[in-house]
This record gives C-alpha cells, structure tokens and sequence, in this order.
C-alpha cells in the first residue's frame, strides 16, 4: 500500500490556497506570493520541502507525508503583536488534533505542539516590517502527519514523535488541513476583535510544562529554574533557583525531571 498519498487542497473558505509539490520553503513562497499579489489571507501547502527552517534557522525535516503549509496574512500590527500568532496558531493545531483524531498535545513555549512529550509540530511566525509595521505576516506550521519515525536522525528519535507513530495508522491530512485553517481562522477573528487575553488563557491551558523545572537555553545563557507563567507579551517569566524572577523572550525550553531539582 502506498504510504504517502498526495493530497491536493484548491481552496479553504476566505483563504486562497497556493498548492505544490515540493518548494524549498513554504514561507518563503509564502513571501513571494505576498510581494507578488494583494492577497489578505492564503494558505501555502507543499507535499515536501528542501530547505525549510525552523526557529533560529534550523534545519526542518519536511518529507512527504508530513503537512507543511503556511498561512499569509496582513494584519497591519507591530511585529511584537504578530508573536500573537504564534500561540493562537499552537492552540488551534492542539484543538483540531483533539477535535478530529481525539488526541491530546500540550503546548510548550514559544512554538511546540507536544504529543507524549515528543514534538509533533512546530511554527514559525516571520513578518516583513515597514516603520514597525508588520506588512504581512507569515505562519508556518510543520506537523508531522504520515511520516515514519525512522525517517527522522537517531540523534531525534526519542524528542520528535509523528501521527502514524504514535496511531499506528495513516491519517487523513486534507481532513485535518481544512479543520486547521478553520480552527486558525476562528482564532484569528477573535484576536483582531480585542480578545487575546482569553486566547492566551486558552493556550496555557495547554500549557503543561508551566509549574515545571526547566533549563532555558538562549544564545547568551543557559539558566535553570521553574517555569512560572507567560506574559500578556508572550514572554516566559522563569523562577531561578536563586529566587530571583527572570523574563525570556527568546530560548529553547527544555523541561527536566523534577526528581533532579535542587
Ligand atoms: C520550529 O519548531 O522550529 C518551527 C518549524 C516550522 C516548520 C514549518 S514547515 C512549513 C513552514 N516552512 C518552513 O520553512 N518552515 C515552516
């Protein structure tokens, strides 16, 4: 049987759907179409890519199987309001997993959808800025769908999980694709309707590592202490060891065992 099907999306209501079969990276045909069009909302989907990036330029393994598109939008907000997207983003993959296959993820901050632990998928929000505007805004979301584990390195095999991993089965992806720019499109009317707070409580809902011990890796420092709470920015508020309050707004979040806390 084959094990990676195509699947092909022309349109998702409000939202004009860009359809490849491979690109180097979706958000940046994301960004192409955005300088080359006027298009307010669309989604840029690719069965694989060959040079997508993760957050601080890291390589992102995206083989057939998987479900890699980005959103385009125009906002017109600061580029610290577009980091807002990123959390309403994590919240409606965790929803629409929970809502269409039945399956429970936790988010971690800032970008992962965690399921058993394991990352599931991650975002990556960019936006091209003018005089503090954000002109557009591009989210792009990797989930590992139809994928076998073993096409991962054995360097990530015990931190990245897949849907057909942890299902045992091939998921329907066009299914989850549609509800997910659904689930993203109800999330981003309430935000530009004033409603962040609420979608912020909803994203720490989901938010489990909060309360744990955790070492936060940033490119200045690595520190350890108790994840406390994010703030209304979006920034993670970490308890040192010595007490002390600390705010990050930009690290890798690694939760450690609490049985090894000091
Ligand atoms: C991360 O966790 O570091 C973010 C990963 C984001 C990957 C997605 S896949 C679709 C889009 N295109 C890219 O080049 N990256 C994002």
């Amino acid at each position: 049987m084959p094990t990676q099907n195509l699947y092909e999306i022309r349109a998702i209501s409000g939202y004009k759907v860009y359809y490849y079969d491979e690109v180097p990276s979706t958000n940046d045909v994301a960004k192409e179409i955005a300088k080359r069009t006027r298009e307010q909302k669309a989604v840029i989907i690719a069965e694989s890519q060959t040079h997508a990036r993760g957050r601080n330029r890291r390589h992102w393994i995206s083989p057939r199987g998987g479900i890699w598109l980005s959103i385009l939008l125009r906002p017109k907000v600061t580029p610290e309001e577009a980091t807002k997207l990123t959390f309403i983003t994590a919240t409606a993959v965790a929803g629409t997993l929970q809502n269409t296959l039945g399956l429970a993820t936790e988010v971690k901050w800032p970008n992962d959808v965690l399921l058993n632990r394991r990352k599931l998928c991650g975002i990556l929000t960019e936006a091209s800025t003018r005089e503090n505007v954000a002109e557009c805004v591009i989210v792009g979301i990797g989930i590992n769908a139809n994928i076998d584990l073993q096409s991962f390195p054995n360097n990530l095999q015990d931190s990245v999980t897949t849907l057909k991993h942890e299902l045992g089965c091939e998921i329907n992806r066009e299914t989850l694709t549609r509800n997910l720019i659904q689930s993203f499109d109800q999330r981003y009317k309430r935000l530009r309707r004033g409603m962040w707070s609420a979608l912020l409580q909803e994203w720490k809902g989901l938010a489990k590592f909060l309360g744990e011990k955790v070492v936060v890796t940033s490119f200045a420092e690595t520190l350890v202490g108790k994840a406390l709470d994010v703030d209304a920015d979006g920034a993670l508020i970490i308890k040192l060891q010595n007490g002390a309050l600390k705010k990050v707004v930009a690290a890798d979040v690694k939760p450690v065992a609490l049985s090894s806390s000091g």
